[in-house]
């Protein structure tokens, strides 16, 4: 499957795509819809827009890495970087599947190249993405491409979000011996282990629940 670098010409195609998926959504909360010109501001020089058409010419997969620079949703700040460090964070913003497309891995795919893409651009080092706690998918692909669940925050008008993060020039450094597992839903204690330094590195789900593996972070 080819991934393409989107432009301003693919705005129509990526809102119908959103479109689709939340009419396919059982659970609203999991997804919070861009709007057209958020989407435009990354298919411009704010971001980098990655998708894959399918034959018929329908956009199957979608894309969007953001940089922040000093918006105040800059998620750094979350992370307390100083303000020459907060220019050099990018977002994982929005990636979408169509319904019919689901299961691929198509997510993991185009994360990666939307991932390789940034670095190769030289001007950034701290990736962040917010995913919401009970949205299986999003949450273990951050992690396969190496995301660390590092907070728990309300997020777009209240809705309760993972803090995802990746240091690309020192990477987190994790404590992999002593492992709590807690449930996703379980908001006080991850609260609890998060303000001590704990992070979320790995996760395990079974019919009733998912739980993440928790690590202390080790100093640098
Ligand atoms: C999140 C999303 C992009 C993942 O799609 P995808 O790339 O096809 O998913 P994957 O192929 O990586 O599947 C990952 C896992 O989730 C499962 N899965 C995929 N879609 C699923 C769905 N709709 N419901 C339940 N499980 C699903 C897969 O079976 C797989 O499970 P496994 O790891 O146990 O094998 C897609 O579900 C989507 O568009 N969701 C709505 C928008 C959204 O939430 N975006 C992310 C936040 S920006």
């Amino acid at each position: 499957m080819e991934i393409k670098r989107l432009s301003g010409l693919d705005l129509p195609r990526i809102m119908e795509l959103q479109n689709r998926v939340l009419k396919a959504l059982a659970d609203h909360s999991l997804y919070y819809a861009l709007v057209p010109a958020e989407v435009e501001a990354m298919l411009g020089d704010q971001g980098l827009s990655l998708g894959i058409y399918a034959e018929d010419q329908h956009l199957i997969a979608y894309a969007a890495m953001r940089f922040p620079g000093s918006e105040p949703d800059n998620l750094g700040m979350d992370g307390c970087l100083t303000n020459d460090e907060l220019a050099r964070v990018v977002h994982i913003e929005a990636g979408l599947v169509h319904p019919d497309f689901r299961g691929q891995s198509l997510q993991k795919l185009v994360y990666e190249e939307a991932i390789r893409q940034t670095r190769m651009l030289g001007r950034f080092r701290h990736l962040y993405s917010t995913v919401a706690c009970h949205n299986y998918p999003a949450l273990v692909n951050s992690m396969k491409l190496g995301l660390a669940v590092t907070a728990l925050r309300e997020k777009y008008n209240g809705y309760l979000r993972y803090v995802l993060y990746q240091d690309w020039e020192r990477p987190l450094s994790i404590d992999r011996g002593q492992v709590l597992k807690v449930a996703c839903g379980d908001r006080e204690r991850q609260e609890a282990l998060l303000a001590e330094g704990w992070l979320g590195f790995a996760w395990e789900k079974n019919e009733n629940q998912m739980r993440l593996h928790y690590g202390h972070r080790l100093k640098a």
